[in-house]
């Protein structure tokens, strides 16, 4: 996919102050630091888009971007860094449970999860809950250039081992890094496809 346009488009604390708009949209979720808003600015091919810090907790609030006039990304805070104060953390959790629950044009949730680690609770309670609310959603893998490729096998083969004692068939994995750019056609194209999918059921 080529990116003609995508635009900062606002800043709501709440779902209902979300844009009101029937276009599809993408939502990068996972733990604070993963570098979701890293990915977003990769895709996009721009340095600044979506606001990235060394410091967990960066962004705040639930943030749409408007790409090629037609579908939008939505950066969200994270969750689960036990460096965030509880009052904040209880205050995103609140913000991403309501908007996963609520937005209806949400297309695909791509959950982050950093290559590097192994299998964190959060993480796996987070897509379970997503399964019990039948949110689809698909797996990226961050910062693969911190890993070496023998790690990254042995990593892969550990999450899918533990992803499947509960579930009976894995999501999409996307292998990813905003710094070398991999992963970002990969990642597009499947964006792509779900938008065709959410198409053709809008015409049915
Ligand atoms: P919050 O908004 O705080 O929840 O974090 P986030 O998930 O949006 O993470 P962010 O994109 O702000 O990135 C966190 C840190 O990780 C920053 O210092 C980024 O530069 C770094 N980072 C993100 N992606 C990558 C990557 O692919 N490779 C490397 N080496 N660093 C990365
Ligand atoms: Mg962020």
């Amino acid at each position: 996919m080529f990116i003609h346009t995508a635009a900062f488009e606002k800043s709501s604390s709440k779902v209902k102050e979300c844009p009101d708009t029937t276009l599809p949209e993408f939502a990068f979720i996972g733990r604070s630091n993963v570098g979701k808003s890293s990915l977003i600015n990769m895709l996009m091919q721009r340095k600044d888009l979506a606001k990235t810090s060394g410091a967990p907790g960066k962004t705040r609030l639930i943030n749409h971007f408007k790409v090629n006039e037609s579908w939008y990304l939505v950066d969200l805070p994270g969750y689960g860094y036990a460096k965030v104060s509880k009052t904040d953390r209880a205050s995103f959790m609140k913000m991403i449970y309501d908007y996963f629950e609520q937005r209806e044009n949400m297309v695909n949730a791509f959950v982050l999860i950093d290559s590097r680690h192994a299998p964190l609770k959060s993480d796996l309670e987070f897509m379970i809950w997503l399964g019990e609310h039948g949110i689809p959603f698909s797996i990226i893998m961050t910062k693969l250039d911190k890993l070496s490729s023998s790690d990254l096998k042995k990593n892969k083969d550990v999450y899918h081992k533990k992803m499947l004692l509960e579930w009976d068939s894995l999501p999409p994995f996307f292998y990813t890094s905003a710094s070398s750019r991999l992963g970002r056609e990969e990642t597009l194209q499947y964006i792509e496809h779900c938008m065709k999918v959410y198409e053709d059921a809008q015409k049915e």
